[in-house]
């Protein structure tokens, strides 16, 4: 299957994600069992990570969504700011926030710093991918699917400039 334009090359194949994410399915389900976690899904780049993880789990699980800003076309801004808020209470909840990438960890360590203030019972991160050369605050990581290096990716809900997000893969971009 020859690769799209812009697109260098392969990370990892639908397969390969498909069995990460069953692996943390189940890790995730053995440590909440009993519980309700409510999946907090960053969008849009968590949405099929999301999607997918939420029925490897075999617990009870609430899903809501949460929009944050985050590169737009500058990888320099650091701003983070909450555009669509969660529309439903935490407190004493277990909240399990599920990221797509782990990158800086502005984003991340910005929305934990928010939701820990309202008081829910627990607070965990899932991230599908994690770029530890990349990090500038710690973030503690609960469940993570893949450590990668400094390369700019796409597919699997992840974009590049709004591009990709359908590829049933994970791929490096073109981008340097
Ligand atoms: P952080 O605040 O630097 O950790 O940025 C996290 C966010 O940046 C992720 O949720 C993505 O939206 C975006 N991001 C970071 N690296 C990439 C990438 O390689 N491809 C696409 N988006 C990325
Ligand atoms: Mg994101």
């Amino acid at each position: 299957m020859p690769l799209p334009e812009g697109i260098e090359s392969l990370l990892f194949t639908a397969r390969e994600i498909q069995a990460r994410v069953l692996e943390l399915g189940q890790q995730i389900s053995r440590d909440y069992a009993g519980k309700t976690p409510l999946l907090v899904g960053l969008l849009k780049g968590s949405f099929i990570f999301l999607s997918d993880l939420a029925r490897a789990l075999s617990v009870d699980a609430q899903v809501e969504f949460m929009v944050v800003s985050s590169y737009g076309n500058s990888q320099e801004n650091s701003e983070v700011r909450i555009l669509f808020d969660l529309p439903v209470p935490i407190q004493g909840r277990d909240l399990l926030i599920v990221e797509d990438m782990i990158d800086t960890g502005l984003t991340l360590a910005k929305v934990v710093e928010i939701l820990s203030a309202r008081n829910p019972r627990s607070v965990k991160v899932c991230t599908l991918l994690n770029k530890p050369s990349r990090r500038r605050v710690p973030v503690a990581i609960d469940y993570n699917g893949f450590d990668i290096p400094d390369v700019f990716v796409a597919g699997y809900g992840i974009d590049y400039a709004q591009k990709y997000r359908n590829l049933p893969y994970l791929a490096v971009t073109m981008k340097a």
